[in-house]
């Protein structure tokens, strides 16, 4: 959510921290800014909307100088517009840009505004931009001022600031929101998400919570929240694993759609064998806990709390452990019953979803038996904090709405069913069995994929409706609603998803033929239950849309049309079955000409409650 760039070169920065945002973009769209050191002032350009707008502004007026910062902004306090834009500055020569929230910024404004400052914009940055700059002349030194900043101000932040005083140095502080140092030879740059600097550097620094540190060309020091100087660990990270490139795609979305046998593949790889789960995937030590293990809390949001509930049929039906989902904003702010040997499971693509770690920070001082994160971000806040992790390898995800991530944490969370299993009673052939249908997976995907030109066709007819109501029963249930989160996402066509047997308690109001109703039909023991909830949605006029493999006997006609699913193993069927969802909401959202990458006031990741 909002993403942050900086430079300390040689080298003139602009392009290098508009690439940086450019790459970032996928973490806010409403506006962005950059300022760089230029002699011994500041250049400040903002715009409106996408990068590109600042980056043709910048073309226009090129600045000149090798010490800058920049921002891509999705707006918290304030609309989006130009004088909310970051950066911002204090007397013409702080500029500060700045991640999450400033939870005390009123009270501070009241008294900066005591003390004369001016405000230009409705930001907390701005409070925290005057702050840094009173107390700099208070210290005369930017970096005690930002140390003393970070322990006055309140919130989840993390932030960068220049003084055009001093054009050799920037400071950053994390506190909450993330940021990484990137390492160069005698240059050093700061970001939000180390993709924004793949194209200058491969080793990284992650600072830790509190950590305040001072950049210059050719040194980086580290201050901890004790305001210690400390050593932080320089991780190297292949970039061809983090291609920024749509290739031949139109969009992030499809290329990522299309990735996921390979991903799949990946978040197998070393994982299984023609037994069963390899031991030890979990980390060191996670299966001297697992005979302990008798509950199972998943914490999660959006996407990935779809996940932990298709997970929850798993758990409960084939490792006979007892599962509770929930999502995590909510279960932060309630008071919850901690079962004995309860393992505490987030599942994340970021991995900095603030409620999501709020909620894991909240579990640890709980009485969990541990703590497990499924995510797809290395170094990220909920891989550091939780006691043990399991990395998707779904590869960077910049579509906002998430595709590759989903399937893949599925394909994370069945391994992890299978492991529990193993000590509830799971018998080795019925192990065996699952990894043999775990090892096809990456192929029916593949097979899944190619209805893609058939659901193109059929996304047309969704193009004009208002609504959609999607069904499915089961651990199909979750899917239906990740397809009607997908379709509202990017399509802004208002969905719903229902467990189909619940139909006739209420929503069944809502059917008539302008609501299409979207039907997840794989053949299993559900399935003539389901088909009766057919009949009842067909008898009151509405078009279906029915996904279905050919051994569950739908058939197409002029009110229901039926698109064939390759027939799959029951374990795997909620993961094949999210591909033609994905498939459909997407070119419904091409037809309707929205921004599939970047829907409207959304933001990759979610950094603020
Ligand atoms: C929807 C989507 C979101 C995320 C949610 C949690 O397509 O991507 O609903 O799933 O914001 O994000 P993570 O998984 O990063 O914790």
């Amino acid at each position: 959510m909002c993403g942050i760039v900086g430079a300390v070169a040689q080298r003139d920065v602009a392009e290098i921290l508009l690439e940086g945002l450019r790459r970032l973009e996928y973490r806010g769209y409403d506006s962005a800014g950059l300022a760089v050191i230029q002699g011994k002032t500041l250049a400040r350009i903002r715009r409106v909307g996408k990068v590109k707008n600042l980056t043709d502004a910048i073309n226009e007026n090129p600045v000149i100088g090798g010490t800058g910062i920049a921002h891509t902004r999705w707006a918290t306090h304030g609309e989006p517009s130009e004088r909310n834009a970051h950066p911002h500055l204090s007397n013409e020569n702080i500029a500060v840009v700045h991640n999450g929230i400033i939870e005390n910024y009123k009270e501070l404004k009241n008294e900066l505004s005591k003390e004369g400052y001016a405000f230009t914009s409705e930001t907390d940055t701005e409070v925290l931009t005057h702050l840094i700059h009173k107390l700099q002349n208070e210290t005369k030194d930017l970096l005690s001022a930002v140390q003393k900043a970070t322990k006055i101000v309140t919130g989840a932040y993390g932030t960068a600031v220049i003084d055009s005083n001093n054009s050799d140095q920037m400071i950053v502080a994390r506190s909450g929101s993330p940021l990484v140092i990137g390492l160069g030879i005698g240059e050093h740059f700061v970001a939000s998400d180390q993709l924004a600097l793949l194209p200058v550097t491969s080793r990284f620094i992650y600072l830790e919570e509190g950590d305040v540190a001072r950049l210059t060309r050719k040194t980086v020091e580290i201050f901890d929240k004790n305001g210690q100087p400390v050593d932080r660990k320089i991780n190297l990270v292949d970039a061809k694993s983090d291609s920024a490139d749509k290739g031949e795609y139109r969009h992030y979305m499809m290329k990522e759609i299309f990735e996921q046998p390979t991903c799949v593949r990946q978040t197998l790889e070393g994982r299984i064998n023609t037994q069963g789960v390899e031991s030890g995937i979990f980390g060191n030590g996670f299966e001297a806990i697992t005979g302990q293990i008798k509950h199972v809390t998943i914490v999660a949001c959006g996407t990935s709390y779809h996940a932990g509930m298709v997970a929850k049929y798993w758990f409960e039906q084939y490792a006979g452990v007892s599962c509770s989902v929930e999502i995590a904003s909510e279960f932060r702010y309630r008071k919850f019953y901690v079962h004995e040997g309860s393992l505490f499971v987030s599942i994340s693509q970021s991995g900095e979803t603030a409620d999501t770690l709020a909620a894991l920070r909240l579990a640890k001082e709980q009485g969990y038996l541990s703590s497990l994160t499924i995510c797809n971000v290395m170094g990220s806040s909920l891989v550091r904090e939780s006691d043990f992790n399991f990395m998707t390898r779904a590869g960077t995800e910049i579509g906002v709405a998430s595709t590759k991530a989903f399937t893949t944490q599925l394909v994370s969370l069945l391994l992890l069913v299978l492991t529990l299993g193993r000590h509830k009673g799971l018998t080795s052939d019925h192990e065996k069995e699952m990894v043999a249908a775990l090892m096809q997976l990456p192929g029916k995907i593949e097979q899944a994929l190619m209805a893609n030109d058939v659901i193109e066709t059929l996304a047309e007819e969704f193009a004009d409706k208002n609504h959609a109501l999607f069904l499915g029963r089961g651990d199909q249930y979750p899917i239906a609603m990740e397809g009607a989160l997908k379709l509202k996402e990017i399509s802004y066509i208002h969905a719903e998803a229902y467990a189909a047997g619940e139909l006739k308690h209420g929503p069944i109001a809502l059917i008539d033929a302008d609501m299409p109703v979207i039907v997840v039909a794989p053949n299993n023991e559900l399935l003539e239950k389901l088909h009766s909830n057919v009949e009842e949605v067909r008898a009151r006029g509405s078009i279906l849309y029915v996904f279905a493999d050919k051994a569950a006997k739908f058939e197409s006609d002029d009110t229901q049309k039926v698109v064939d699913v390759v027939a799959t193993e029951a374990i795997t069927a909620p993961i094949v079955y999210t591909v033609p969802l994905q498939l459909l909401s997407y070119h419904v959202a091409v037809i309707k000409g929205t921004d599939v990458d970047q829907p409207r006031n959304l933001a990759k990741s979610v950094t603020v409650e």
